[in-house]
């Protein structure tokens, strides 16, 4: 028998202030054409005065709870990714710890930037398989409105406000690749690329500073990195790219999730694709696109579900689940 995390619940939440490209025009030198056709994305949320990552996160978490059936109560173990917490410390986790009511066991921040959200799940498995935890709430949750440089058209169009939560619990399963739960993964960093994407202010500086990125350098990675790490997870369970049966990518822009399905050997039918409605939400992505598919049908018990981001470090990793 093997200790298996097996996702038991999922959810998500946007911030109500939503904001298509056109909002854009009047105060940069852009167009809602540029960015759809260089990006994808069609509209975004932001979070309003006031309103902070964690109170995304506890909405999120929340749902997630529900649709477990489960209260916070029965949760061991809250792991939150996100580079937007709303204070330096404590942690974001913490502070969705006390908003839910849960007044036992643990809960900490994992930073990953983009990649966040695969980095916080293969925490969370290690937790289920060693015992220290059995139901763990991952969440990946992000205010990026708050740094970004408003007068910088390569940046500010690109990214949204939201947060998604998955609750998994250990399970036994037989120790192949049928069972349901998390099946393998591959977390890779290289900190010499840290300059490409960054922000530019933090505990060092005094302010918290804005988004920075060499958009074109980033892309350039993204693609061959994103295929490379989910070709090796997949084969890490003795499974090649043909058994997906759904891509969850990070949403950063539809023309790298076209050409990494494509290079994966699948086409956008087999992919979930939110970055339309979303825009690019980091840690937030993934979850949210995994909620929304769970939700609207596509994503059902039983499937193989290859999650796979890329970020700021670079950091970068795919997760390889059966739902
Ligand atoms: O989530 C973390 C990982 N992040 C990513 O994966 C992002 C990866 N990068 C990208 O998605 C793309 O590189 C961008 C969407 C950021 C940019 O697309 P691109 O096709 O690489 O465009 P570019 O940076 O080469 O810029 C092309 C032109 C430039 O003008 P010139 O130099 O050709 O005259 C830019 O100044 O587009 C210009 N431009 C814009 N024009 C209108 C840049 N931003 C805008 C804009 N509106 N918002």
């Amino acid at each position: 028998m093997t200790r298996r995390a097996v996702v038991r619940g999922v959810g998500h939440y946007l911030p109500e202030r939503l904001v298509p490209n056109h909002e854009f025009e009047d105060s940069l030198d852009t167009t809602d054409e540029w960015i759809r056709s260089r990006t994808g994305i069609e509209r975004r949320h932001f979070v309003t005065d006031g309103q902070g990552t964690s109170d995304l996160a506890v909405r999120a978490a929340r749902a997630a709870l529900q649709s477990a059936e489960l209260s916070a109560q029965d949760v061991d173990a809250i792991v939150l990714a996100t580079s937007t917490a709303d204070l330096t410390f404590p942690s974001a986790a913490t502070m969705v710890q006390a908003q839910l009511g849960m007044t036992r066991g643990f809960a900490f921040d994992v930073q990953a930037v983009c990649a966040g959200f695969i980095y916080a799940l293969a925490n969370a498995n290690a937790l289920i398989v060693s015992g220290q935890a059995n139901r763990v709430m991952v969440i990946g949750a992000e205010s990026f409105s708050r740094i970004m440089d408003w007068t910088d058209r390569s940046t500010c169009v690109l990214f949204g406000d939201g947060a998604g939560a998955i609750l998994i619990e250990g399970r036994e399963g037989e120790g192949n690749s049928d069972d349901r739960g998390i099946l393998s993964m591959d977390l890779n960093s290289d900190g010499r690329f840290r300059d490409i994407l960054y922000v530019d202010g933090g505990v060092a500086t005094g302010s918290i500073g804005h988004l920075r990125m060499q958009g074109k350098e980033v892309f350039r990675h993204a693609v061959e990195k994103l295929v490379s790490t989910a070709r090796t997870a997949v084969s890490r369970i003795g499974l090649n790219e043909g058994d997906i049966d759904w891509i969850v990518p990070h949403q950063a822009n539809l023309r790298i999730i076209k050409a990494t399905s494509q290079r994966l050997g699948h086409s956008l039918d087999d992919v979930i694709v939110t970055v339309q409605d979303h825009g690019n939400t980091s840690a937030a992505s993934i979850p949210l696109a995994l909620s929304v598919g769970v939700n609207d049908g596509r994503i059902r018990k039983g499937d193989l579900v290859v999650t796979e981001a890329i970020g700021g470090g670079l950091a970068w990793g795919a997760v390889v689940l059966r739902w």
